[in-house]
């Protein structure tokens, strides 16, 4: 959930940490720091807050000589697990000897075992955290100048999951990176190595990479990179290239990241969809699922494991899956699902969606699938990523980079993939021809669909303005729109801190409606999908509280113009794919709530993008 960034090579170490850790602030924002070689030992710095107060420090506390003199160095943005987000627990951490310091990812689970036998052996710690416990067993293990059989010492050692990068006074021309379970990528550059754990900080300096495996440990200089195993012996790694391009980490003249991806959906779906629809056949083609219509026809059941917003995502996916191709699906959410013994056959296709590709509980599910001999398969956005690489098989979103941290483009293009999915299991099972094609048509218009309601930006931001001071707030939906509207109250409340609910209409009765007043408004999805009658009565209960009522309604559609206080109109569409106008609508209304409130969108209070711990 943090952001590691490592630099060697011939430019000014410092500033281009800070600037590359800025790009992967999105990951964790409370704390941050960094470490540089300094005349025979170590420079370290570090701050409470954002990457900029510590860019800050560095140029008004550093001397120039070590500012432009530094020629490699490692830095670190920090969301707090072990002890609270001060300046101690910040990193890099040092050893005992303060000449070795380290940044880190995951969690040392046996860490707390590791510091006391370290202290019985006269170690003393200056923070509460796991990762300081790990820099003293790295430091531990440090004999004649050999750190990387230092590194592999402590891999070995310690329990749990990191992604390390470590800086030894002694050669300041040299990093050791080491993963196991949490990201690391290697940016090859001209006679310069950038590593980090998300490539948004390496793409504006090469698009050459190598991603580790787990339990790879990497040696790199400015002209070299060499991999070996946490049992020290070398293996080869192949350089990809990236896909992303630097302008795909950057703002490009939005005030935000989120309402750059909001905005950058037609193409973000348009990706997403492009070579994989084969109309004339009326299905969809996906390679990296890698499975044979025969395999296909078999599965018994679909259970798709996610959280968060890639959870709403499969509870869209599960009426996709039923509807066309005729296959019992469930959603769990990740965390529940690996804790519950779930019952599984080699008939069950699990499949996780994660957008990152790192969430900790998706993984471990797939881990408990993997192990009850499921087939299992991966919805991914980040390329390399360890669940895709865990699952072996799936399909990538190719949606770009999501910086901001409440998910928008990536949900609608997971809902896409989706009904791809679902579209090309239908046709392997009981779906017609005529009704692929139709399906077809519906998938390819959707990036018009997404522009048209980009186009009623002003309108939403207008409604948004009568709502920026509600304190709480109900969304309702039903069929498909019910996980819709659990999707766009998590966006407001993401953001915005609104207290908002999402609910299935029919539920509102079974306990909600005893909150509505005239200061407790409730969004109701009411397109032209299945259930939108009954969505007319839903609404006439929630005006008989006297509470206002946004309605969300299909194209021209005038039946809930005088039922509604206001009225958000997206594009007509057929309703497999209405589900993504509509999100959009909704990731426009929280976003110009939260923007009217003046709150913090791209780095929303206690999150983080992606989730590595339990
Ligand atoms: C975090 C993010 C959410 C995201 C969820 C799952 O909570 O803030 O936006 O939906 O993790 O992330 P994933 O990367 O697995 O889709």
């Amino acid at each position: 959930m943090c952001g590691i960034v490592g630099y060697v090579g011939p430019r000014p170490a410092p500033e281009l940490l800070i600037s590359s850790l800025q790009r992967l602030e999105y990951r964790g924002y409370d704390s941050a720091g960094i470490a540089v070689p300094d005349g025979g030992g170590l420079a370290v710095l570090k701050s409470p807050g954002k990457v900029r107060t510590l860019g800050d420090r560095v140029r008004s506390e550093w001397a120039p000589a070590l500012r432009e003199g530094a020629r490699a160095g490692i830095a670190h943005t920090r969301w707090a697990t072990h002890g609270p987000p001060t300046q101690a627990n910040a990193h890099p951490h040092c050893d005992q000897s303060g000449r070795i310091a380290l940044v880190h990812n995951g969690i040392i689970e046996n860490y707390a075992d590791i510091r006391r036998q370290l202290e019985a052996q006269g170690h003393t710690f200056a923070s509460q955290t796991d990762s300081e416990v790990l820099c003293h067993l790295v430091g531990e293990y440090y004999r004649d100048g050999d750190l990387l059989q230092a590194v592999c010492a402590a891999m070995r050692h310690a329990e749990g999951t990191l992604g390390i990068a470590v800086l030894c006074a002694d050669r300041p021309d040299q990093l050791i990176i080491a993963r196991r379970g949490s990201p690391i990528v290697i940016g090859i550059g001209d006679d310069e190595t950038v590593v980090a754990s998300d490539a948004a900080a390496i793409v504006a300096h090469t698009n050459r990479v190598i991603y580790l495996n787990d339990d790879d440990v990497a040696v790199v200089t400015a002209g070299s990179v060499e991999v070996r195993t946490a049992q020290n012996v070398p293996v080869s790694r192949e350089v990809a290239k990236l896909e992303w391009d630097s302008e795909a980490a950057e703002k490009g003249g939005f005030a935000h990241f989120m309402l750059k991806e909001i905005f950058e959906q037609p193409d973000a779906i348009r990706n997403s969809t492009r070579g994989r629809l084969d109309e004339g056949a009326g299905t969809a083609k996906l390679g990296g699922l890698a499975m044979a219509p025969r395999e296909i026809a078999e599965i018994g059941r679909m259970v798709m494991v996610a959280c968060g917003t890639s959870m709403h995502a499969g509870l869209v996916g599960r009426f996709l899956f039923e509807d066309l191709a005729d296959l019992p699906a469930d959603v769990e959410q990740a965390a529940e699902f690996r804790y519950r013994n779930p019952i599984l056959s080699p008939r069950d296709l699990v499949l996780a969606i994660s957008q990152s590709g790192e969430t900790a509980d998706t993984l471990a599910a797939v881990r408990e699938a993997k192990q009850k001999g499921a087939v299992i398969a991966g919805l991914c956005n980040v390329v390399g990523s360890t669940i895709a690489r865990e699952t072996g098989r799936g399909v990538y979103l190719h949606a770009g980079p999501e910086i901001g941290v409440a998910s928008t483009k990536a949900f609608t293009c997971q809902v896409s993939v989706l009904l791809m999915m679902a579209l090309k299991f239908g046709r392997c099972r009981r779906l017609s021809r005529d009704r692929g094609v139709e399906i077809c048509r519906a998938i390819a218009a959707l990036p018009d669909a997404a522009a048209r309601v980009l186009e009623q930006n002003d309108a939403i931001a207008k409604i948004a303005a009568k709502y920026a001071a509600i304190r709480d707030i109900f969304y309702i939906g039903r069929g498909t729109m019910y996980p819709v509207a659990l999707e766009g109250a998590l966006k407001l409340k993401e953001i915005s801190y609104i207290h908002a609910e999402g609910y299935h209409a029919a539920e509102l009765k079974h306990g909600p409606i005893a909150m509505l007043e005239p200061v407790v408004p409730v969004l109701a999805i009411a397109t032209d999908t299945p259930g939108r009658e009954k969505m007319v009565g839903n609404i006439q209960e929630c005006r008989a509280r006297h509470s206002p009522v946004i309605a969300v309604v299909s194209g021209d559609d005038r039946q809930f113009d005088d039922m509604a206080a206001d009225v958000i109109r997206v594009p007509a569409c057929p309703a497999l794919t209405a589900p993504i106008p509509v999100a959009i609508a909704l990731q426009l209304f929280a976003y110009h709530v939260a923007r009217l409130k003046g709150c913090e969108i791209d780095q929303p209070r206690n999150l983080a993008k992606s989730v590595t711990v339990e």
